[in-house]
Parts: C-alpha cells; sequence; structure tokens
C-alpha cells in the first residue's frame, strides 16, 4: 500500500485493528520488511550499519537525523558530548524526578523537567545522563560525569560504573545502531503525531517514551531475562505450557510485521558471538545463548501448534535481553537503554514530520448510542 492508497486504509483500518497495513507516513529514515526479514536503516542494511560501518551509534544519529531534516548535521559526536555535560549541570535541578522507583518513568519526568527547549542533539544527549544518573541515586550513589572524550556507548557504560572493557562497549553500540529505528512502530508513531501538532521537541520525546514503556512494545527484554531464569534449572516446555495455559503471552516472541525471525535477532547473536570469543565471562554467555536458542526453538514450535496462520517468531527483544545482560546493564534499565538508541529514530522522524506540515489526524467510526 502506498501513500496513494491512504483513504482506502483509513476504510479498512476499523476492520484491520491496530493500524495494521494502514501507511500514515513517507519516510527515507528506515525500510521494515517482514516478509524477507530485512531492515534498512538510512539506506543501509542494519547488520552492515551496527557490525562494520563502523557500527558507532553517533554515526547512525547522524545519517538519521541528515535524512530527517534534509540537511548535513555537523559535529554529531561532538554536539552529544557537549550535551552529556550540559545535562549533567543540570541534575541538582531535577530533584525527585530521578529518583522515581521506576527507571521508564524518571526518565520520563527527567526529560519532561530537564529538557523543556532542547533542540534534538540536546535532549538525545541528555538521555544517557538522566538514566545513569537515576540508577544510581536511586540506589543511593553519586552520579558519574560524562566523559565529553568518549562515545556515548562507552560513556553511558562509564556513568554506570561499569568496569572498562572495549568489546563490550563496541556490542553496546551495536546494539544502539540496530534499534535506532524500526519503519513507523508505536513510539515513533506516538512522537510523530505530536510533532504533527506542531508541539517543540521535548513533548514529541515524551511521548515516544511514554509508548515505548508498555511491555508489547519497549517493556518485554526485562521479562525476557525472567523467563530464561525461570527455566534455567528446569524444562522450558512445561513452563511455556503453563504461561500459555493461563492466558499470558510470551515475552520476546511475536510481531506485527515480521513473519519470520527478526533481522535484529541475527544482529545481536553476530554481536554475542563476537563477546563469546573475546569476553572474560565468555562461558556464563555460551551458557546463556544455548539456553536462549533452546527455549526459541520450544516457544516457536507451540506457538506454531496454536497459531498455524500466524508465523510468531523471535523479535528484538529476544535477543536484546541477552546482549544487554552481557554488556552489564541492569535489568531494570533494559527499556531506558532501548530508548537511548530509538531517541535517534523519534528526533529524525520529527524532523521528517515538519517537513510535510500536515497534522495527522484519523477518524473513528462512532459505534455508541445516538440520543433519542
Ligand atoms: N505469545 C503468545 N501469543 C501471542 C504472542 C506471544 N508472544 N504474540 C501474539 N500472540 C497471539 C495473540 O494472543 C493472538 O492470538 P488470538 O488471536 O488467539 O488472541 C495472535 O497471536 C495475534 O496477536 P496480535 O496481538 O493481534 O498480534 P500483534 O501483531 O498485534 O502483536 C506483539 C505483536 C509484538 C504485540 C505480540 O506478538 C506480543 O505481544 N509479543 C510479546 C511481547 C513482545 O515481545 N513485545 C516486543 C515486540 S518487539
Amino acid at each position: 500500500m502506498n501513500l496513494a492508497d491512504l483513504r482506502v486504509g483509513a476504510q479498512m483500518s476499523a476492520k484491520a485493528s491496530g493500524l495494521e497495513g494502514v501507511v500514515v507516513a513517507e519516510t527515507r529514515l528506515s525500510h521494515v520488511d517482514g516478509e524477507r526479514g530485512e531492515l534498512l536503516i538510512a539506506g543501509s542494511r542494519a547488520e552492515q550499519l551496527a557490525l562494520e560501518d563502523p557500527g558507532h551509534f553517533e554515526t547512525a544519529v547522524e545519517r538519521l537525523l541528515q535524512l530527517g531534516a534534509g540537511e548535513p548535521q555537523p559535529r554529531v559526536q561532538e554536539q552529544l558530548a557537549e550535551a552529556r555535560v550540559r545535562a549533567f549541570a543540570r541534575l541538582p535541578q531535577l530533584g525527585h524526578a530521578l529518583c522515581l522507583p521506576d527507571a521508564m518513568d524518571a526518565l520520563l519526568a527527567t526529560t519532561a523537567q530537564g529538557s523543556a527547549g532542547s533542540d534534538a542533539l540536546g535532549l538525545l544527549g541528555a538521555l544517557p545522563v538522566y538514566v545513569a544518573a537515576g540508577v544510581r541515586l536511586r540506589a543511593g550513589q553519586a552520579a558519574i560525569a560524562p566523559d565529553p572524550t568518549r562515545r556515548t556507548a562507552q560513556d553511558f557504560m562509564n556513568m554506570l560504573a561499569l568496569p572498562e572493557n572495549a568489546a563490550r562497549a563496541r556490542a553496546l553500540d551495536s546494539y544502539l545502531v540496530t534499534v535506532s529505528d524500526h519503519g513507523l512502530n508505536a513510539s515513533t508513531f506516538a512522537a510523530r503525531v505530536v510533532a504533527s501538532t506542531g508541539s517543540d521537541v521535548m513533548p514529541c520525546v515524551v511521548a515516544g517514551l511514554a509508548a515505548l514503556k508498555g511491555p508489547l512494545h519497549g517493556g518485554a527484554p526485562g521479562p525476557v531475562l525472567d523467563m530464561l531464569d525461570a527455566t534455567t534449572n528446569s524444562e522450558p516446555r512445561p513452563w511455556l505450557e503453563r504461561e500459555l495455559a493461563a492466558g499470558r503471552r510470551i515475552m520476546g516472541m511475536g510481531h506485527r510485521i515480521y513473519r519470520v525471525r527478526d533481522p535484529r535477532a541475527f544482529v545481536f547473536e553476530r554481536a554475542l558471538a563476537r563477546l563469546e570469543r573475546e569476553d572474560p565471562q565468555k562461558s556464563a554467555i555460551s551458557a546463556r545463548l544455548a539456553h536462549a536458542r533452546e527455549l526459541e526453538r520450544i516457544a516457536e514450535a507451540l506457538l506454531n501448534e496454536r497459531h498455524p496462520e500466524r508465523p510468531l517468531r523471535a523479535n528484538v527483544e529476544f535477543y536484546t535481553a541477552l546482549l544487554l545482560e552481557a554488556v552489564g546493564i541492569p535489568r531494570e534499565l533494559f527499556t531506558t537503554t532501548f530508548a537511548l538508541g530509538r531517541g535517534a529514530g523519534w528526533l529524525a522522524h520529527v524532523a521528517e514530520q515538519r517537513q510535510t506540515g500536515r497534522l495527522i489526524r484519523p477518524a473513528a467510526r462512532y459505534v455508541g448510542s445516538m440520543p433519542d
């Protein structure tokens, strides 16, 4: 379906609930092919951008923002580093917002309070500072100042007091690139809707964060790790069967667009395979990977029995959980770490949406009662 079919799509939308298959924007930023399992980000294959080209988040940010805004983006790495330093200086004014018990709530509140009036790079650079400072302050520890000579991934690890480790920083960089954009997913759509009203950048990002928090979108990787823990010393099949019998979904499985395995799962497997060779914790990583592959195989078979008409395969969140765990990111920060990467896509989509100048305002079919 293309933009010309927009009206047809709008008529279909009441039937195809959840706007499935409805095209509401044209974008140069990313392309998701759900049948072939391909993802292009800023014109490159995701695996190439994340693992080879040169695999740095700053490169993805620069290319996405340039495409979104339609103009060159100079000094992206420096601007992000300067934004981290400025955000750190603002922390004392953020008070209770940083200490909200849920990491995503804290990121939402600190972004709203600390980044009003920021430009795109100022906002994107502040996110890792808010996340890292929040988790440390909630644990009663002092926030660690950013180091502007580092790139985002390395500095995020530094601000979390994780050990210096180039291989893990490279894996985190690959992660941030891979999740930086993904078509019109729910949080990107939310950000674009807000941008279409003429609002400024901060509320667009807050809208993206709010949508990302939900377990059907960015909230799944923590529960994936809980599932791996719950099945480590027992047979996964009965556990999975109990979950399904109770009407619960298997986290990290299924996708709105992909009918094959999510290509991002392959990217993360490759990044994990590198760590499996180089990391001091290589045997723990290998054991987790072997268990995850077994769990994935059984979950896929069980879901296939229940839904032979709709292939439900591993999605990005399944191997996100393993990758972020191997890097040393605390489980409670998985969704906020997703936001650090996806923030690039939100901001590029906001810039792209502004070029159209058209309010996004779909219709609803009224099915309520009429007055007598
Ligand atoms: N476990 C069990 N059943 C699942 C499932 C899962 N992970 N994903 C989908 N299904 C089932 C639904 O229960 C539904 O069955 P029903 O028709 O008998 O009720 C059917 O498959 C279609 O589900 P639907 O919610 O219409 O598909 P969707 O395209 O809207 O859902 C997701 C996409 C991602 C929301 C969904 O697959 C899901 O909830 N996955 C688990 C959460 C997750 O991993 N989120 C991260 C996404 S990247």
